[in-house]
């Protein structure tokens, strides 16, 4: 069981008061709180130990690639990924999931070819595949959840044809908190020689991920979600898909030669990596994640999955109060709308004055609100350092919302 007072005394700005109240963060689904060691790990990287990577023969150089690769294998085993090669650094899920657009699926969609998503993927997983619906004709094709907000794998593979080329899925809905069995949507995938993307931008927070047993070709994370630093991200590539990619960014790093009439490419996965990447972010990306397999992934489950029991109990007695996906066994994550008036932003704004920081609107995810027919909601996203106590002062900050507005 983890010691969440230890774990809170490591997060300087958990300390903090905001609006003469003690902080209570519950906006971890758009951005984590970082702990101490991924501060001071920046801090060491710049004060002492920087440089650029992969260009230099002197010492820092040398301390400075040395520091930023061995996140690579940092990454892999987070993921339980088969090699550090497969794992491409990113500046989040973002960068991750355009690399796959334009390096994998570009050259080798169709006009008339299907990619298959849900509606609850994050822009970030709809807009890259947009790109490839207006420039050369490919249809998307939309799987919807049910009123519990839970997706049948077998719906996606239902929704599969002939011209079905790639699955896109997230493994976490970000809105609903919704966990997606994407292990079996991508084994299935698999024997029809179907691709898939799994953006993992919330699951790896809240969950073990074991890249190899789900199956998927592409796998993305995000420093920033993940107690570490934003600008900072992976993306595990199945090493046969991975050869099959050109790059997508050019510049230095990810060439061998350079001629007046003629280029040639570094082997991958740094063919993937132009210029100067997120040297220090990289690197706090990795004491992030060493950080949290300190903790133990299963650890941190079990905690958030007390939160979300207790949190579930708290807000459905509220019954003036929405809450959006009701799957049994979701994460920490509540969307709501507060039944009569109210915005979702200014139930934000209340609650703010009490200290307790949620975020509203659409998510990043329209597709999902029209679906659930609300054009914005209120979110508390949970995260380690979360307790039940600050569960009550949500609940006791609603209820003043409840008095305003009703
Ligand atoms: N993807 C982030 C969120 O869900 C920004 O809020």
């Amino acid at each position: 069981m983890l010691d969440i007072d230890t774990i809170r005394a490591q997060f300087p700005i958990l300390g903090r008061e905001v609006n003469g109240k003690p902080l209570v963060y519950l906006d971890n689904g758009a951005s984590a709180q970082k702990p101490r060691v991924v501060l001071d790990t920046i801090q060491r990287a710049y004060a002492q130990e920087y440089s650029n990577v992969h260009r230099g023969l002197h010492t820092l150089s040398t301390i400075s690639t040395e520091n930023y690769e061995a996140v690579r294998g940092t990454v892999a085993r987070f993921l339980n990924a088969p090699s550090e090669e497969s794992i491409v650094f990113t500046s989040g899920t973002t960068e991750a999931m355009n690399l796959i657009s334009y390096g994998w699926a570009a050259p080798r969609l169709e006009a008339g070819d299907q990619i298959v998503l849900s509606v609850m993927e994050h822009h970030a997983n709809i807009v890259p595949w947009h790109f490839l619906r207006e420039r050369q004709g490919v249809e998307l094709v939309w799987v919807e959840p049910d009123v519990n907000g839970d997706l049948d794998p077998q719906a996606v593979l239902d929704a599969v044809t002939d011209r079905t080329k790639m699955i896109a899925i997230t493994h976490l809905s970000n809105v609903l908190g919704t966990v997606v069995d994407v292990k079996a949507i991508c084994s299935a995938a698999r024997e029809k020689g179907i691709a898939t993307v799994v953006d993992g931008s919330q699951a790896a927070v809240h969950m073990p991920v074991d890249v190899s047993e789900i199956g998927c070709d592409f796998y993305a994370i995000t420093g920033h979600k993940l107690y570490g630093p934003s600008g900072s991200g992976a993306v595990f590539i199945r090493p046969e898909r991975m050869a099959e990619m050109r790059p997508f960014l050019g510049g230095g790093d990810m060439i061998r030669e350079v001629h007046r009439d003629r280029v040639t490419w570094n082997d991958p996965p740094m063919k993937f990596e132009a210029g100067t990447p997120g040297i220090v972010q990289t690197i706090g990306l990795g004491a992030a994640l060493e950080w949290m397999m300190d903790l133990g992934m299963d650890a941190i489950a079990a905690h958030e999955r007390g939160l979300r029991d207790y949190a579930r109990d708290r807000l459905g007695g509220l019954n003036w109060l929405n809450v959006q996906g009701q799957s049994t066994e979701k994460a920490a994550i509540f969307s709501f709308t507060l039944e009569g008036a109210a915005h979702a932003h200014d139930i934000s704004t209340v609650l703010d004055k009490k200290g307790v920081a949620v975020r509203a609107g659409h998510h990043c995810a329209q597709p999902l609100m029209e679906h659930l027919g609300v054009t914005a909601t209120c979110r508390a996203s949970f995260g380690v350092y979360n307790t039940k106590q600050e569960v009550d002062v949500l609940v006791d900050a609603l209820e003043l919302c409840h008095d305003l507005f009703a």
